[in-house]
This record gives C-alpha cells, structure tokens and sequence, in this order.
C-alpha cells in the first residue's frame, strides 16, 4: 500500500474511533437518567398490592434489566476502545495476579468457583499497564465463571519460558468446539444470550500492545486454557 494511501485510511480509522467513543459517551448520559427515573417509577409502585401495579412493576424491571444490558455493552465498548492507550510501568506479574485474586475472589465463590494460583517465584519483571492487565484478569476469569454454571476451579499459573513471562487462565467449564474457537476474538461475536462480544477482542487488543500474544486451547466438556506471553525485562534465568 502507498504511504499516501495509508495515511488517509489511519486518519479516517481514528476519525471513525473518535466518534464512536463520542457517541458511547453521549448515550451515557440520557440512559443514566432513564435507569434513576425507572427507580422512582419502581419505587412509587412496588409496595402496592394493586394488579394494575404488579404488572406495571414487571414491566418496569423488564426495562431496567434492558438498561442495565446496555450500559454493559458501553461499558466493554468503552473498554475496547481505550484498551490501546498504555502507561506502562515496570511491573512484578505476580502481584498483579495476587491484587486480582483478592479482589475477585468473593465474586468467583458466590459462583462457586474456587481460584487456585500457581505462581512462579523470581520471575523477571515486565512492563505493564497495571489498570489494564486488570481488565484482561478480570475478563477473562468472568468468562470462566460463565462457563462453570454449576461451579469448578480456576487455575491461574505464572511462569517464566523462552525470555517470556506465561500467565495461564485454566478452567474446568463447558469448554468450546473447534468452530466457536476459531471466533472466539472476532468483535462482538458470543454465543451468550446478553453477551457483548467485547470481552476477548478487548483483551486481545490489551495484549498486543504489550507486544504479548495470547492463545486458546479448549475441549468440548472438559475446559478451557488461555495462554498469554509477554516479554519479561531482564531475565532471572
Ligand atoms: N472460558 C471459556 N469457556 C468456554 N467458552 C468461552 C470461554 N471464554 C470465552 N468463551 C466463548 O467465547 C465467546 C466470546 O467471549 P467474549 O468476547 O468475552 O464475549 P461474551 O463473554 O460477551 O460472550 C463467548 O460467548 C463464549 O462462547
Ligand atoms: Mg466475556
């Protein structure tokens, strides 16, 4: 491709980037005020034994839990598109995964999820948006309690191979076939019923511009095993 040609599309891609975060961010607003107005509206009408009000009330939490679908998905848009910006610091992986795992560790036991780290000592450090590599954690391990309705265990492991630093997410859930792996990071493809489809894409995007990469293995019935690697600093081997 010409350098002209190239320059054009770059702008008219973050041209295009720019207005869509806009427009998340312009819906944000008037849906916040619609989900605090059904409040009241649910408020006003939740006591009451009427049956005109019982069926106003089913109707009213049909709309909030429709509100609630989308702000989610602006949520992971928003997510998506500010996944390239990074301020990288160097970072133990170690402590991040421990951060995460406290933080998320009452969520996986309502579900019933028991988390299990492995994590390697001594490894090399790297460079990381901490905020960011949260958000791969944390779309990743929900993801994996989706895939665990009745509950199961989830593996996080860290160790150091090849100048990388690994950070494996395994899971005893459903897993997946070949076919909805093989999508598994196309935007806003889910085989959920609410799902935006933004969780992996986001990660993935969070990855690379950490200059990592990330893998997927999976078996029908048994679970399924993220793999990411990312470049260590110095090295401890
Ligand atoms: N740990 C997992 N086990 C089984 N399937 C998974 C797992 N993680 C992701 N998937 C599949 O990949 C799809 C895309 O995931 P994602 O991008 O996070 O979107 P969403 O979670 O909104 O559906 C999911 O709908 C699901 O089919
Ligand atoms: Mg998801």
């Amino acid at each position: 491709m010409e350098d002209q040609e190239r320059q054009r599309l770059l702008s008219q891609y973050a041209e295009i980037a720019q207005l869509a975060g806009g427009l998340a961010h312009e819906i944000r607003n008037p849906l916040g005020t619609m989900k605090l107005t059904l409040e009241l509206l649910v408020e006003d009408v939740q006591d009451s034994e009427a049956v005109r009000d019982r069926r106003m009330l089913t109707k009213l939490r049909k709309v909030q839990a429709e509100c609630e679908h989308l702000n989610d998905i602006l949520d992971a848009f928003l997510q998506f598109s500010r996944a390239g910006e990074l301020q990288l610091v160097d970072s133990d992986l170690n402590g991040v995964v421990r951060e995460f795992i406290d933080f998320y560790r009452p969520t996986a036991a309502e579900y019933k999820v028991d988390i299990s780290p492995h994590l390697e000592s001594d490894l090399p450090l790297v460079r990381l948006d901490r905020s960011l590599m949260k958000q791969v954690l944390q779309n990743l391990a929900q993801n994996a309690i989706q895939a665990m309705p009745s509950g199961g265990l989830l593996e996080l492991q860290t160790y150091q191979r090849d100048g990388r630093v690994r950070l494996e997410f395994i899971d005893t859930g459903h897993g997946m076939d070949e076919k909805t792996r093989s999508k598994l990071f196309q935007v806003f493809f889910s085989t959920k019923p609410t799902g935006s489809g933004l969780g992996l894409p986001t990660v993935r995007k969070i990855v690379e511009a950490h200059n990592g990469t990330i893998s997927c293995e999976s078996a029908l019935g048994k679970g399924t095993r993220f793999s990411i690697a990312l470049p260590a600093l110095q090295s401890a081997e």
